[in-house]
């Protein structure tokens, strides 16, 4: 390996364990389709599509030669009072691949400005309508909505809230559906569970009064903390609650946006359609950082129709929301996904995914594995007294021979790029299940 040219101090990493990061580092240095190569020269099979984003696989031409384009063509514009046109292309791509009625696309850069851009919308919306006294916004417990304040505060992480005391006020959370007793080393959705979308009637409503509560928000299958697919009906009738009580439902499909379940986005895979989707990661497989929140035309046309005319309508955007190499990495993405049919392809392999990862239970320490699309977590019982050391032993093992997996505790996550093969799909799980075997 080659000396390094570079320090690590100046660098605070994100959700990472700096010390010990900077103790035994882990550097990619390039990248092309199924695989990173690391600093030493070694081929990482990339099992977890970078953070549940390169969809269509590392460094693709058309993507790259798209970006070039567009840099040398119009680096930038202003995006507030004027427009270019791939910011209106692109939000027509997304629009399309929206269920009916969700037709009008807001720009931002990434997954966490696009949730607290969705819970503003919400506001304005019932403001806009004369009942800006609905102000209470309901997230669920082990939910992952980024790291703004709004996401933060509707999430149901508590690692990620407790050192910061000011979190959202108005804010209550729906209990989360992981159940091992019930439901553990179920393929694709579990049967039991579904009562649990009645708490939102029978607890939340109950107690702020529908009158006061202005969205739901959750993650169709929730990612971040470990593959949370949601039961039987679970999704259907929190959108029965909502429509009965007039809450808007919103799902962060930031991670199952794109493909990852085998549709453009889990609202069809599921056939439960919300009020509004946040988006970001795999429109743009990740080259170029973006997001954005679609919302139902008649969530437009109000908070639009009731500014008065030639006022700006929503007080909100950011300088780089529908940034030319953004829309331009959206549009050849969402066409490389087009011409390569890989929604499709999700539901082709999701088959052998989910074959190969249930041949690992009854391996040491595995007490659970679930699966939906190309995601998967396989759940490790924690070494006691030491959460977390087991999932991130797996991990470093697993890097160590070349395959890359993320830990959230001690649930291994697993959302490969889509292009993923079968040999390759074999080689992730029997990677995993030997380093399980081999450890403590
Ligand atoms: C469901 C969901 N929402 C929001 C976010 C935040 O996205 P970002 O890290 O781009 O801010 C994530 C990130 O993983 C996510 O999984």
């Amino acid at each position: 390996m080659k000396p390094r040219d570079y320090d690590l101090d100046a660098l605070w990493l994100p959700f990472t364990a700096n010390r010990q990061f900077k103790s035994a580092p882990r550097i990619l240095v390039s990248a092309k389709d199924m695989h990173y190569m690391a600093e030493d020269g070694r081929r990482v099979l990339d099992g977890t599509a970078g953070l549940w984003c390169v969809n269509a696989g590392h460094c693709r031409t058309p993507i790259i030669e798209a970006i070039q384009r567009q840099a040398e063509t119009l680096d930038y514009s202003p995006l507030f009072q004027m427009g270019h046109p791939g910011e209106f292309r692109a939000a027509e791509l997304v629009a399309a691949l929206a269920p009916a009625g969700l037709d009008h696309v807001f720009f931002v850069n990434s997954g966490s400005e696009a949730v607290d851009t969705a819970l503003k919308i919400a506001l304005a919306y019932h403001r806009a309508r004369g009942e800006g006294h609905r102000n209470v916004l309901i997230g669920r417990e082990r939910g992952y909505h980024g790291v703004g304040f709004g996401g933060m505060s509707v999430g149901g992480i508590p690692a990620n809230r407790k050192a910061y005391g000011s979190t959202l006020g108005r804010v209550d959370h729906l209990p989360h559906t992981h159940d091992l007793e019930h439901n553990a080393f179920t393929r694709g959705q579990p049967a039991w569970g579904a009562h649990l979308a009645e708490a939102l009637e029978t607890r939340i409503i109950a107690l702020h009064d529908a009158s006061n509560i202005a969205a739901v928000i959750v993650e169709p299958v929730a990612g971040s903390t470990g593959v949370l697919v949601p039961p039987r009906g679970y999704l259907e009738k929190l959108r029965a609650i909502c429509d009965r009580h007039g809450l808007l439902l919103i799902f962060d499909e930031v991670i199952t946006g794109f493909g990852r379940t085998g549709r453009a986005f889990a609202a069809d895979t599921f056939g439960v359609v919300p009020d509004m989707i946040t988006f970001a990661k795999g429109v743009t497989s990740a080259t170029v950082p973006m997001g954005g929140v679609i919302v139902r035309h008649e969530i437009y046309d109000t908070v639009v129709n009731n500014a008065p005319p030639g006022m700006v309508e929503l007080f909100h955007g950011y300088t780089y929301s529908g940034h030319p190499l953004a829309t331009a990495a959206a549009q050849a993405t969402l066409a490389l996904y087009h011409e390569e049919k890989l929604f499709d392809r999700v539901r082709e392999n999701a088959p052998h995914f989910e074959n190969a990862l249930h041949a690992l239970k009854g391996v040491r320490n595995v007490v659970d594995i679930r699966n939906f699309g190309l995601m998967a977590a396989i759940e490790l019982d924690p070494v006691a007294g030491k959460p977390g050391a087991r999932g991130f032993a797996a991990f470093l093992k697993c890097f160590e021979l070349g395959v890359l997996t993320r830990v959230t505790g001690d649930i291994i996550a697993l959302s490969p790029p889509l292009i993923i093969n079968r040999a390759q799909i074999d080689e992730l799980v029997g990677t995993i299940g030997g380093v399980l075997r081999g450890l403590d």
